[in-house]
């Protein structure tokens, strides 16, 4: 259990309960006439996904994020304020006059976090829903324009029925970034991009600039180079959506709502698992994981060096014969980027 709830949180919580209806005890929406304190809690419709202020792991700090509601340990799928923290429970979340989602800590003038969207909708009203799949989407109600979502700007959770990739209207690229660790989820070193430059469409895992693995072309199936991971079957959807509007990935799950979470997570690591549960699961189970051994990172033995997993915490890298590393230093870091020359001095020179 990484949240954390204030008595207050919890006694307003049962007088609620007590008081009202149960209907009326969960909100999923925000207005901009109540905003969400540290200890209140959005609740979306179906109880899948909550929304709240929360602490991770060792930390202190305080963050706004979405997690699963129901799921075993609750793993939070979006966090707002990620490189933001709050450092005490003053945290405010609010829909300001210009009808943007703001975060405020202790100084009312300072905003810790803000969707920062550009509305000339003076007297409309904005509200923002927490929905049953994790996105939570601020839109007009007269009209149910979507202003903003979270679904927009993922953090290192790829949830289901989320797209990935680039919407060519607005130019906007969603892409997934680590957590620092999992006592910040400040942007870490990995990110998980889908490559749209060329015609043939990728997803590239990358370490800071350093390509680290991709997945192979889409086939018109599933990414080539992780069949088994990518392709429907009787549980999961998957799909690659190229066209002027956009160039973007999504997969889900084929019966939403029957009680089973899914989550696809890009670790502190640089390590992708795909994460599944049932309602009265007590655990999370690893459905799937990319890179699938230390072999299969990109380029990671460089030129003329071959990669095999050894026995126990040998480097997996070798130089082929008659070749050793261009840089011993580099090597011995285990860093095999720059790969293997042909060795000097070799029998064939004494020969010559
Ligand atoms: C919004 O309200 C302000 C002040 O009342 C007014 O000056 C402005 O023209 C209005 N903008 C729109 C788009 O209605
Ligand atoms: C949103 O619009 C609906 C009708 O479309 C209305 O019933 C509801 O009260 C409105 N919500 C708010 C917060 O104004
Ligand atoms: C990210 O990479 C830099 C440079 O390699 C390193 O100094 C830093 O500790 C890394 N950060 C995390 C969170 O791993
Ligand atoms: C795609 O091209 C743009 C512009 O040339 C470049 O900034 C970006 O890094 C490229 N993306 C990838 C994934 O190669
Ligand atoms: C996979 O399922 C999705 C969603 O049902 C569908 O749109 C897509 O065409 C399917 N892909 C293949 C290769 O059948
Ligand atoms: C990421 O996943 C890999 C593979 O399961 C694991 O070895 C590593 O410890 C994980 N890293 C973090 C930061 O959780
Ligand atoms: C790893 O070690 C085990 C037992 O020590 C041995 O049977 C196996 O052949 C080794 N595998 C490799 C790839 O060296
Ligand atoms: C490995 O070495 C290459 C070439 O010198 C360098 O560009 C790269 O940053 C190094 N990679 C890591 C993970 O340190």
């Amino acid at each position: 259990m990484i949240m954390y709830f204030t008595k207050g949180f919890l006694l307003l919580h049962t007088l609620l309960v007590l008081l009202l209806p149960q209907f009326d005890a969960l909100q999923d929406t925000l207005t901009s006439s109540k905003p969400i304190r540290d200890g209140d809690l959005l609740v979306s419709n179906g109880e899948t996904f909550a929304l709240g202020f929360f602490t991770p792991g060792e930390s202190t700090n305080r963050y706004v994020g979405i997690w699963f509601y129901k799921a075993p340990e609750q793993p939070v799928a979006w966090v707002a304020n990620r490189d933001n923290p709050i450092t005490d429970t003053s945290g405010v979340l609010s829909i300001d006059l210009h009808g943007n989602l703001v975060l405020y800590g202790e100084d009312q003038k300072k905003s810790i976090w803000s969707t920062n969207i550009v509305t000339n909708s003076n007297d409309s009203i904005i509200l923002a829903q927490l929905t049953d799949v994790g996105n939570l989407v601020l839109f007009l109600n007269e009209t149910s324009e979507v202003l903003w979502q979270s679904f927009d700007y993922p953090t290192d959770t790829f949830l289901p029925g989320m797209k990935l990739g680039l919407d060519r209207t607005t130019g906007l690229n969603r892409i997934l970034t680590s957590w620092k660790s999992k006592d910040d989820p400040g942007i870490g070193n990995f990110s998980f991009i889908l490559n749209t430059n060329s015609s043939s469409p990728e997803l590239f895992l990358y370490k800071g600039n350093i390509l680290w693995w991709r997945s192979g072309h889409w086939n018109g199936i599933g990414w080539s180079g992780i069949p088994t991971l990518s392709s429907n079957d009787s549980v999961m959807y998957f799909n690659l959506f190229n066209s002027e509007y956009e160039t973007s990935t999504v997969w889900g799950l084929r019966y939403p709502g029957a009680s089973l979470f899914s989550r696809l997570v890009l670790n502190g690591s640089g390590s992708i698992h795909r994460f599944v549960s049932a309602i009265s699961d007590q655990e999370w189970d690893i459905l799937g994981t990319v890179p699938l051994d230390r072999c299969d990172n990109y380029g990671k033995c460089g030129a003329f060096g071959k990669c095999q997993i050894q026995n126990g915490t040998e480097f997996e890298c070798t130089c082929l014969t008659g070749f050793e590393p261009r840089s011993p230093s580099e090597w011995s870091a285990r860093n095999a980027t720059s790969g293997c020359v042909k060795k000097h001095g070799g029998g064939i020179r004494l020969q010559e």
